[in-house]
Protein backbone atom coordinates (compact mmCIF):
# COMPACT_ATOMS: atom_id res chain seq x y z
CA UNK A 1 0.00 0.00 0.00
CA UNK A 2 1.56 3.56 -1.04
CA UNK A 3 0.71 6.21 1.04
CA UNK A 4 0.64 9.77 0.01
CA UNK A 5 0.52 12.31 2.31
CA UNK A 6 -0.10 16.22 1.47
CA UNK A 7 -0.60 19.81 3.33
CA UNK A 8 -2.79 22.90 3.18
CA UNK A 9 -5.62 25.21 3.87
CA UNK A 10 -8.33 24.23 1.55
CA UNK A 11 -10.12 26.85 2.77
CA UNK A 12 -13.30 27.60 0.22
CA UNK A 13 -13.19 24.17 -1.27
CA UNK A 14 -12.23 24.82 -4.71
CA UNK A 15 -11.85 23.31 -8.27
CA UNK A 16 -8.03 23.50 -8.13
CA UNK A 17 -7.97 21.75 -4.55
CA UNK A 18 -10.20 19.28 -5.74
CA UNK A 19 -7.84 18.78 -8.96
CA UNK A 20 -4.81 18.42 -6.29
CA UNK A 21 -6.30 15.84 -4.24
CA UNK A 22 -7.12 13.43 -7.47
CA UNK A 23 -3.83 13.61 -8.70
CA UNK A 24 -1.97 13.14 -5.00
CA UNK A 25 -4.43 10.30 -4.54
CA UNK A 26 -3.59 8.72 -8.58
CA UNK A 27 -0.12 8.68 -6.54
CA UNK A 28 -0.75 5.87 -4.22
CA UNK A 29 -3.70 3.99 -2.56
CA UNK A 30 -4.04 6.19 0.74
CA UNK A 31 -4.07 9.56 0.76
CA UNK A 32 -3.89 11.84 3.99
CA UNK A 33 -4.39 15.50 3.95
CA UNK A 34 -2.55 17.03 6.78
CA UNK A 35 -4.75 20.33 7.39
CA UNK A 36 -3.68 23.76 8.76
CA UNK A 37 -5.01 24.03 12.32
CA UNK A 38 -6.58 27.79 12.52
CA UNK A 39 -3.97 28.43 15.63
CA UNK A 40 -0.96 27.76 12.96
CA UNK A 41 -2.75 29.58 10.27
CA UNK A 42 -3.17 32.80 13.43
CA UNK A 43 0.55 32.53 13.51
CA UNK A 44 1.48 32.94 9.79
CA UNK A 45 -1.41 36.26 9.91
CA UNK A 46 -3.94 33.79 7.83
CA UNK A 47 -7.56 33.68 8.59
CA UNK A 48 -9.66 30.76 7.02
CA UNK A 49 -13.37 31.36 6.74
CA UNK A 50 -14.12 28.04 7.54
CA UNK A 51 -12.83 27.05 11.14
CA UNK A 52 -10.66 23.58 11.20
CA UNK A 53 -13.66 21.11 12.01
CA UNK A 54 -15.54 22.20 8.85
CA UNK A 55 -12.85 22.17 6.81
CA UNK A 56 -11.84 18.85 8.25
CA UNK A 57 -15.34 17.63 7.47
CA UNK A 58 -15.41 19.01 3.85
CA UNK A 59 -12.39 17.55 3.38
CA UNK A 60 -13.20 13.70 4.33
CA UNK A 61 -16.73 13.93 2.12
CA UNK A 62 -14.00 13.59 -0.98
CA UNK A 63 -13.38 10.55 -2.34
CA UNK A 64 -9.96 10.84 -2.65
CA UNK A 65 -8.99 11.93 0.58
CA UNK A 66 -9.07 8.44 3.25
CA UNK A 67 -7.55 10.35 6.49
CA UNK A 68 -7.05 14.11 7.61
CA UNK A 69 -4.39 14.91 10.60
CA UNK A 70 -3.73 18.45 11.52
CA UNK A 71 -0.83 20.49 10.74
CA UNK A 72 0.22 22.49 13.65
CA UNK A 73 3.56 23.63 12.77
CA UNK A 74 6.15 23.81 10.44
CA UNK A 75 8.59 21.26 12.14
CA UNK A 76 5.75 18.01 12.39
CA UNK A 77 6.80 17.10 8.62
CA UNK A 78 9.52 14.69 9.42
CA UNK A 79 7.47 13.17 12.26
CA UNK A 80 4.01 12.59 9.94
CA UNK A 81 6.37 11.02 7.75
CA UNK A 82 7.50 8.58 10.03
CA UNK A 83 4.41 8.12 11.91
CA UNK A 84 2.27 7.90 9.43
CA UNK A 85 4.73 5.68 7.42
CA UNK A 86 4.16 8.26 4.11
CA UNK A 87 5.98 7.20 0.91
CA UNK A 88 5.64 10.20 -0.87
CA UNK A 89 5.15 13.91 -0.19
CA UNK A 90 3.16 15.50 -2.48
CA UNK A 91 2.65 19.41 -2.89
CA UNK A 92 1.24 22.16 -5.61
CA UNK A 93 4.81 23.42 -7.64
CA UNK A 94 4.00 26.98 -6.06
CA UNK A 95 6.03 24.69 -2.75
CA UNK A 96 8.75 23.93 -5.25
CA UNK A 97 12.26 24.70 -3.97
CA UNK A 98 11.00 25.76 -0.89
CA UNK A 99 13.07 24.85 2.28
CA UNK A 100 9.84 23.86 4.00
CA UNK A 101 9.57 20.99 2.19
CA UNK A 102 13.06 19.88 0.20
CA UNK A 103 14.97 18.32 3.17
CA UNK A 104 12.05 15.40 2.95
CA UNK A 105 13.21 14.32 0.06
CA UNK A 106 16.19 12.82 2.44
CA UNK A 107 13.60 10.40 4.25
CA UNK A 108 10.84 9.96 1.08
CA UNK A 109 9.39 10.60 -2.28
CA UNK A 110 8.81 14.61 -2.64
CA UNK A 111 6.71 15.53 -5.67
CA UNK A 112 5.44 18.62 -6.86
CA UNK A 113 2.06 18.48 -9.21
CA UNK A 114 1.26 22.08 -11.73
CA UNK A 115 -1.37 24.19 -9.71
CA UNK A 116 -4.60 25.22 -11.52
CA UNK A 117 -4.38 28.36 -13.06
CA UNK A 118 -7.28 30.74 -12.25
CA UNK A 119 -8.62 29.97 -9.15
CA UNK A 120 -7.13 30.43 -5.24
CA UNK A 121 -8.77 30.96 -2.30
CA UNK A 122 -7.39 34.55 -2.70
CA UNK A 123 -8.53 34.80 -5.57
CA UNK A 124 -12.59 33.49 -4.50
CA UNK A 125 -12.36 36.19 -1.69
CA UNK A 126 -10.91 39.13 -3.72
CA UNK A 127 -14.01 38.30 -6.44
CA UNK A 128 -16.39 38.19 -4.15
CA UNK A 129 -15.41 41.13 -2.02
CA UNK A 130 -15.70 43.56 -5.76
CA UNK A 131 -19.24 41.92 -6.51
CA UNK A 132 -20.12 43.22 -2.67
CA UNK A 133 -19.59 46.52 -4.08
CA UNK A 134 -21.46 46.71 -7.22
N1 LIG B 1 -3.57 24.28 -5.27
C1 LIG B 1 -3.53 23.95 -6.63
N2 LIG B 1 -4.12 24.77 -7.55
C2 LIG B 1 -4.72 25.92 -7.16
C3 LIG B 1 -4.78 26.27 -5.79
C4 LIG B 1 -4.19 25.42 -4.86
O1 LIG B 1 -2.98 22.90 -7.00
N3 LIG B 1 -5.25 26.69 -8.09
C5 LIG B 1 -2.93 23.40 -4.30
C6 LIG B 1 -1.80 24.11 -3.56
O2 LIG B 1 -0.61 24.13 -4.36
C7 LIG B 1 -1.66 23.23 -2.33
C8 LIG B 1 -3.13 22.79 -2.07
O3 LIG B 1 -3.84 23.04 -3.30
O4 LIG B 1 -0.86 22.09 -2.62
C9 LIG B 1 -3.76 23.56 -0.93
O5 LIG B 1 -3.59 24.91 -1.22
P1 LIG B 1 -4.14 26.11 -0.34
O6 LIG B 1 -3.02 27.05 -0.03
O7 LIG B 1 -4.95 25.62 0.78
O8 LIG B 1 -5.12 26.81 -1.43
P2 LIG B 1 -5.03 28.19 -2.19
O9 LIG B 1 -6.24 28.31 -3.05
O10 LIG B 1 -3.70 28.34 -2.87
O11 LIG B 1 -5.16 29.22 -0.97
P3 LIG B 1 -4.61 30.72 -0.78
O12 LIG B 1 -5.16 31.55 -1.90
O13 LIG B 1 -5.16 31.13 0.58
O14 LIG B 1 -3.10 30.62 -0.80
Amino acid sequence: MKRVLTYGTFDLLHYGHIRLLKRAKEMGDYLIVALSTDEFNASKGKKAYHDYETRKKMLEAIRYVDLVIPESCWEQKADDVKNYFVDVVVMGDDWAGSDRFDYLKEICDLQFLSRTPGISTTKIKGDLNLSEQK
